[in-house]
């Protein structure tokens, strides 16, 4: 075992010993001018993947979703998304800052869908009103990171879907862990992402790649992103040997987010049965868990997460008293059952 179980989040894991010989042997070429094969072979693979026609491979996810949003809007339109959404949160205002959008928050309901009633009222907003800024974009985010790593069931992305498409309105998905609500849900990705218009998803999350992320959608949507993508900066060089460890993760890192599911699922059901933990373990969905401690504990949740960091259990804190911690490759059973030693050592 490992001295540290970090538990902080899913993009701490190291590529496995296959990505790291795919990226010492990787065929490379300046993608700038479109010739490095390796980044060529995996925006064709991933765009097939997931049901679009073209995609792109970004250094992140936030240069993602940024170019997307970019892509998809003018100035001064709207970015309808959810209060909890990694997009508002934790994306610096980018669409604002650097593309002159204007965020149109709306509720996420503790399961990660949007209140409907508000996003009604966002949508049929009245469009000859010269005072109202216009929706020029709908996201939404699965599995849904503050809310516990809950999936989004495609039957809902579809109802979502429709009315959007039904006020000429294009739908992003932030699937940063999309590929975490295909496993758990046993359902080919094309179940998610046939519902949107454009998706992101992370390599260097749950799928372990050290580097990268995809932006999917059609030919001319990925046409716009690509000049988005250099003004950012993001055009890179011999990114192929990033892409390689992305192929791999493609290729052998799906199946296996099961194993971090389960690994979840005992880490949720164990702190549930310590007294002054509030968790319910049946919210627990993919690789993310998500608890408070008891108003009567003495502990803050900064303090538990301090006193675990001492024991070397690293999770999370989220502000509320809420702390988080991600199961990941490299976590194992063993590790989990020290971390719900270690929680119970420093609440007693
Ligand atoms: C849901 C979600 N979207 C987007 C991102 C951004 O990814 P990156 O850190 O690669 O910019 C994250 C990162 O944690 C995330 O959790």
């Amino acid at each position: 075992m490992p001295n540290t179980i970090d538990l902080r989040s899913d993009t701490v894991t190291l590529p496995s010993p296959v990505m790291r010989e795919a990226m010492f042997t990787a065929e490379l070429g300046d993608d700038v001018y479109g010739e490095d094969p390796t980044i060529n072979r995996l925006q064709a693979q991933a765009a097939a993947l997931v049901g679009k026609e073209a995609a792109l491979l970004v250094p992140s996810g936030t240069m993602g979703n940024l170019s997307a949003l970019l892509a998809h809007c003018q100035r001064g339109q709207q970015v309808l998304l959810g209060s909890e959404c990694h997009i508002y949160h934790y994306e610096g205002g980018g669409a604002s800052a650097l593309g002159g959008l204007a965020y149109c928050v709306i509720p996420n309901l503790p399961d990660g869908t949007l209140d409907p009633e508000s996003l009604h009222k966002a949508l049929d907003h009245d469009h000859y009103d010269p005072h109202l800024a216009m929706p020029g974009v709908l996201c939404l985010e699965n599995t849904h990171n503050r809310c516990g790593g809950r999936i989004l069931p495609p039957a809902y992305m579809a109802e979502i879907y429709a009315l959007a498409q039904q006020r000429g309105l294009p739908v992003h998905l932030d699937g940063a862990r999309m590929f975490n609500a295909a496993v758990a849900l046993d359902v080919d990705i094309h179940a998610i992402t046939q519902h949107v218009d454009t998706v992101q998803f992370c390599l260097s999350k749950g799928l372990a790649a050290p580097v990268g992320s995809i932006l999917a959608g059609s030919h001319a949507f990925i046409t716009r992103a690509h000049r988005i993508r250099k003004m950012l900066g993001g055009g890179m060089r011999q990114a192929g040997i990033i892409a390689a460890a992305g192929i791999v993760a493609l290729d052998t890192m799906i199946a296996r987010l099961h194993d971090d599911h389960r690994n979840a699922a005992m880490l949720a059901e164990g702190l549930a049965t310590i007294p002054s933990i509030q968790l319910d373990p049946t919210s627990v969905e993919t690789n993310i868990v998500i608890f408070t401690l008891h108003p009567d504990t003495p502990h803050t949740a900064a303090e538990l997460v301090s006193a675990l960091h001492r024991e070397g259990v690293l999770m999370g804190e989220l502000g509320r008293g809420r702390i988080r911690a991600v199961t990941h490759y490299g976590i194992e059973p063993e590790h989990i059952q020290a971390t719900l030693s270690a929680v119970r050592r420093v609440i007693a």
